[in-house]
């Protein structure tokens, strides 16, 4: 298994491309599946989690062809297997998404329940009641979820939960149900946002998203067509955060700064300098960052994606910060990893505590989810000595050419077999 050798120290400064929005991508392909006619996704970031998606697809007999630039086209005619393998679900929880379009288009749809993580319980119990309040049959067994209907009938769904893939689900189920689905309490990130206009240019009518209320008008058919995915947000600040704990200077390129405004704030709090135009971010920190207060919930407040990031700015920041994590309840294992590093952070239920340090030193690490992995690695950046990070494979889930793109701004890192 290959690990991440960061050697610490190097101020970064330079300029790179924000990939597709992962998040973003995972939905539009699962979202493919309601599709009559052939799809072409572009922007489409290379990462492990599409590779799974374009498996999971490609295992129900879906024809999925991918070119060197990463558009992907989908021609859903040849399905035959209307099923996502618990092989394939354990690996990524976000194949629960074939559950809605399945059913919504086919009436049917084999899927395994996606099990524990490492970040909290994540249950899909909204996913299913809101299925079942839609007209499906559910069933729960042997760790799958076997749902089945005639046409999904619009209903009037109030989520418990802000939930991101459970609004999607429902969303994506509800374009091809007779009749008007009225999402309230629906999840309003701008990944949910991009999803709505996916479907939208392929002749559904969605409104709404991006808002707490979401209405859906039932349509017979949807049709090909082609689509640009959104900008990653979560790429796009962690790269903000790697030009801030190195006291250095980043630039992004085509990146949508709105989608940032929480993140953006928190890092002028911390001190950076910012110069925002329409797709471009220039990040300026002169001195040593200070330590920020943080609360994550849905969006447009802090996204929990971006908080294992500032866990580690706040680490070498001056100042005590106190993040509190409201959206999962198990969100916090690099915490104790860079406690290895002489981070001084306390843990008090959700809340990580922290009074910065001057420097952090080098340890071997461990990588357990994607945002704590890309938070060890900001770490790594500002440690004394060679970083070391194991299992890396978490990484490579969610940020395209991480290495790449850090050696383009000036890090020092490499990936190297065990
Ligand atoms: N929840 C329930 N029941 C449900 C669904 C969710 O209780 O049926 C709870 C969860 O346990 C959690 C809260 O609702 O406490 C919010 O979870 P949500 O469902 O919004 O998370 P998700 O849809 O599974 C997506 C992203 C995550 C991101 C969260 C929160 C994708 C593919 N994943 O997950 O991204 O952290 O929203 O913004 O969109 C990542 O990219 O690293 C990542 C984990």
């Amino acid at each position: 298994m290959d690990k991440l050798h960061i050697e610490g120290g190097n101020r970064l400064d330079g300029d790179i491309r924000i990939s597709g929005a992962k998040n973003a991508t995972l939905p539009i392909l699962a979202a493919t599946l309601l599709a009559e006619g052939p799809v072409t996704v572009r922007n489409v970031p290379h990462l492990d989690d599409i590779t799974t998606t374009v498996e999971l697809l490609g295992q129900m007999g879906v024809s999925v062809t991918v070119d060197e630039k990463l558009s992907i086209e989908v021609d859903t005619s040849t399905i035959d297997k209307l099923y996502a393998p618990y092989e394939l679900v354990k690996t990524m929880r976000a194949s629960i998404l074939v559950l809605g379009p399945l059913l919504g288009r086919f009436g049917e749809a084999v899927v395994s329940l996606p099990g524990g993580c490492a970040i909290g319980l994540r249950p899909v119990n909204i996913h299913v009641d809101g299925l079942r309040a839609m007209g499906a049959d559910i069933t729960v067994e042997n760790g799958y979820i076997n749902a089945k209907c005639e046409r999904l009938q619009g209903t009037h769904l109030n989520l418990e939960t802000v939930t991101v893939t459970g609004t999607e689900n429902l969303m994506m189920a509800a374009v091809l149900a007779k009749g008007q689905t009225i999402i309230d309490n629906a999840a309003c990130e701008p990944e949910v946002v991009d999803l709505a206009r996916f479907l939208n240019t392929l002749g559904a009518d969605v409104q709404g998203a991006g808002t707490p209320r979401i209405i859906i008008d039932g349509v017979d058919k949807l049709s090909g067509g082609c689509y640009d995915v959104l900008p990653d947000r979560i790429e796009a600040g962690t790269y903000l955060v790697a030009g801030a704990i190195t006291q250095g200077r980043v630039k992004l390129r085509d990146v949508d700064p709105s989608h940032l405004t929480a993140v953006l704030d928190k890092l002028r709090e911390a001190g950076a300098t910012l110069d925002v135009q329409e797709s471009t971010i220039e990040l300026t920190m002169n001195g040593r960052p200070k330590a920020v207060d943080i609360t994550t919930a849905p969006y447009p407040a802090f996204p929990t994606d971006m908080q294992a990031q500032f866990a580690a700015l706040n680490a070498v920041a001056e100042g005590r910060g106190v993040i509190t994590e409201t959206v999962f309840e198990n969100r916090f294992m690099h915490v104790l990893e860079m406690q290895r590093m002489g981070a001084q952070i306390t843990l008090d239920g959700n809340m990580a505590i922290s009074e910065g340090v001057e420097r952090l030193t080098a340890a071997p690490v461990m990588a357990t989810d994607l945002r704590a992995s890309a938070s060890l690695v900001l770490a790594g950046l500002v440690a004394e000595g060679k970083t070391e990070i194991s299992r890396i494979y978490h990484i490579d889930r969610g940020y395209e050419c991480i290495e790449e793109k850090l050696h383009q701004l000036g890090a020092r890192i490499k990936r190297a077999p065990d």
